[in-house]
């Protein structure tokens, strides 16, 4: 969700503030803005759409400030116009917010008997008027006073006129800040600020930050807190030059290497032992939650543990009886998915141990969660995850692998080859291509499949809708004839997985049955099914053979996007970190 940027230090704020923004733009990007200080007071260009708009605004623009603050936005209340993009100013007060101001009616209608005339529809225009409005002799108290008792999240980044500072704070909603030579960023997240920053602050609930030109000082309660920043190594390399069309394409063909990378990395250790829970919870949304239901059932199929996958949505409300030994795992591309953080919270508030799953370095799951296994598939832009979601079914394939009692020499040769079984499979364009030829003109779209190509189907169904706007709904193969296949209509495109060989014979019979109905059936197996239209992958071990289907669902779903002339790496309405609930 929304991305806040804001840099104070010697050098002028535009460019680094665009530059910010750029980066954060996967987090929302359906208008944007900056405020920066001139002659003391804070001057706001916003405007509706993308950075590039802004960018191309700012362009005759003339900015010598070194003081400024930007957001890119991704709507909650009110439309995606310039009137509700942020920054928003209400007196001597400007800010960038992310989050959700839940108690926003009651504040609004106060603020409005207090004299205040909104111009935009946004909580976060709400919370400028009430730290304008708050008592207090310095801004620090004022913001105190005004965050005192409104409910949500918040990442918040304040101008006062008149004052060479930024007031930084968040709750529930990441945000952390870079320290360099006399300058200061702050970020949603860690990509954004320059790779030559090495300390950062990641700010605690509540914590009120001062950033001043050379320095800065954390509040908690009104009280100085004494807070050393952290060093952190990053990535050494840059992000690559586009050499693809997508960046989602490229991310995919990153896949057989974040393949060797975890392999290399995660067959040498010994990771956090399983056998000794009686219980495991795996917890995520999206896609994290579908690489949780390939994981669970690779941990009751193999390891004969006793597995719950819920999404986190879900669980956080949940009246869950917590065996004792009970193993929460939070899966998260971004560790940052405010309803998997609510997830882990809960679990740890009732004494249960958690593992998270994620990808991004430092985030609050990752520092939050008892241990972390990283997924280590490097930054992934593209709003459509494909390569983390790759990494995360990896992690638990890995997690259930150590625990087999049988034939782990054999699957040990097996994960030498995988990387290649992918690139491989990556290669069979064309026949990615033949598939959404078909589907791309279609309006709706089945994937069926049973057990592990079920929760495949899930993972295929969602990357498809995201990105292409086709509706579609991914069902369990023996399901369909209790119901929905009414809908099935002459040339209804069903994508069926069959590569469990164990019930091969029964998903079979379900495609006969929806042909029947005169279904355009297509397959994606590793034994003919007789269907004209079918990719039939090479046959690996069983531990190891859904592996080759995901590059498949991906590209199919991303050719036919592509085909719809959609904008792939960042479809409309969606943000690749969903920090509000
Ligand atoms: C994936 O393609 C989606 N964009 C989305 O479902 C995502 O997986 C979900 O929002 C969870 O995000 P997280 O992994 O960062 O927690």
């Amino acid at each position: 969700m929304c991305g806040i940027f804001g840099y104070i230090g010697p050098k002028p704020v535009k460019k680094i503030l665009i530059d910010g923004l750029e980066k954060l733009e996967y987090r929302g990007y359906d208008s944007a803005g900056i405020a920066f200080m001139n002659q003391k007071k804070a001057e706001v260009i916003k405007n509706a759409g993308k950075v590039q708009l802004l960018k191309e605004k700012l362009d005759s623009v003339e900015i010598v400030s070194t003081i400024g603050i930007a957001h890119t936005r991704w709507a909650t209340h009110g439309q995606p116009n310039s009137i509700n993009a942020h920054p928003h100013k209400v007196g001597n007060i400007t800010l960038v917010h992310n989050g959700i101001l839940e108690n926003v009616s009651e504040k609004r209608i106060w603020c409005e008997q207090k004299g205040i005339t909104f111009q935009s529809e946004t909580d976060s225009e709400v919370i400028a008027a009430l730290i304008y409005l708050a008592k207090g002799n310095t801004m620090l108290e004022k913001i105190e006073t005004a965050l005192q008792d409104i409910k949500g999240s918040y990442a918040l980044a304040i101008l006062c006129d008149g004052e060479e500072k930024i007031y930084v704070t968040r709750k529930d909603s990441p945000l952390l800040i870079g320290i360099g030579e006399k300058e200061c960023y702050l970020s949603s997240d860690l990509s954004a600020i320059p790779k030559d920053i090495v300390e950062y602050l990641f700010l605690e609930e509540k914590d009120i930050v001062i950033l001043e030109k050379d320095h800065f000082k954390v509040y908690q309660n009104g009280k100085e807190k004494l807070k050393q920043p952290e060093k952190i190594k990053r990535e050494e390399k840059n992000i690559e030059e586009m050499t693809y069309e997508h960046k989602m394409l490229k991310e995919i063909e990153e896949e057989p290497e974040v393949i060797t990378r975890i392999l290399n990395h995660y067959l040498k250790k010994q990771l956090p032992n399983l056998e000794k829970y009686s219980e495991i919870h795996i917890v995520g949304c999206g896609s994290a939650y579908y690489a949780g239901e390939i994981g669970k059932y690779l941990l009751e199929t193999y390891a004969h543990k006793k597995v719950l996958c819920e999404i986190a949505s879900e669980y956080r409300y949940k009246n869950i009886l917590y065996e004792k030994d009970t193993l929460v795992i939070l899966v998260s591309q971004s560790g940052e998915t405010a309803d998997t953080i609510a997830a882990m919270r809960k679990a740890k508030e009732s004494g249960i141990q958690t593992l998270s799953i994620v990808n991004v370095l430092n985030s609050t799951i990752a520092r939050e969660s008892d241990q972390v296994l990283y997924t280590l598939a490097g930054e992934e832009i593209a709003v459509a995850t494909t390569k983390v979601y790759v990494a995360q079914v990896l992690l638990f394939s890995l997690l259930t692998y150590q625990m087999l009692k049988e034939e782990k020499e054999k699957i040990r040769e097996e994960y030498s080859k995988l990387s290649f079984y992918i690139k491989k499979t990556l290669e069979r364009d064309q026949e990615f291509k033949e598939f959404a030829k078909i589907l791309y003109t279609k309006k709706q779209v089945f994937f069926i499949g049973r057990q592990i190509d079920y929760a495949l189907a899930r993972e295929g169904s969602l990357k498809l809708k995201e990105i292409s706007y086709l509706f579609s709904e991914a069902y369990p193969a023996g399901e369909l004839k209790h119901g929905t296949i009414s809908l099935i209509e002459k040339d209804f495109p069903v994508l069926t997985i069959v590569t469990d060989s164990s019930i091969f014979e029964k998903t079979l019979s379900n495609i006969e049955e929806v042909k029947a109905r005169g279904a355009n059936v297509l397959t994606i197996t590793n034994q003919k099914t007789g269907n004209l239209l079918e990719i039939v992958l090479p046959k690996i071990h069983p531990f190891l053979q859904f592996f080759l289907v995901i590059p498949c669902l991906q590209k199919i779903a991303y050719d036919t996007a592509k085909l719809r002339n959609c904008p792939i790496d960042q479809p409309k309405n969606l943000a690749k970190s969903v920090t509000v609930e």
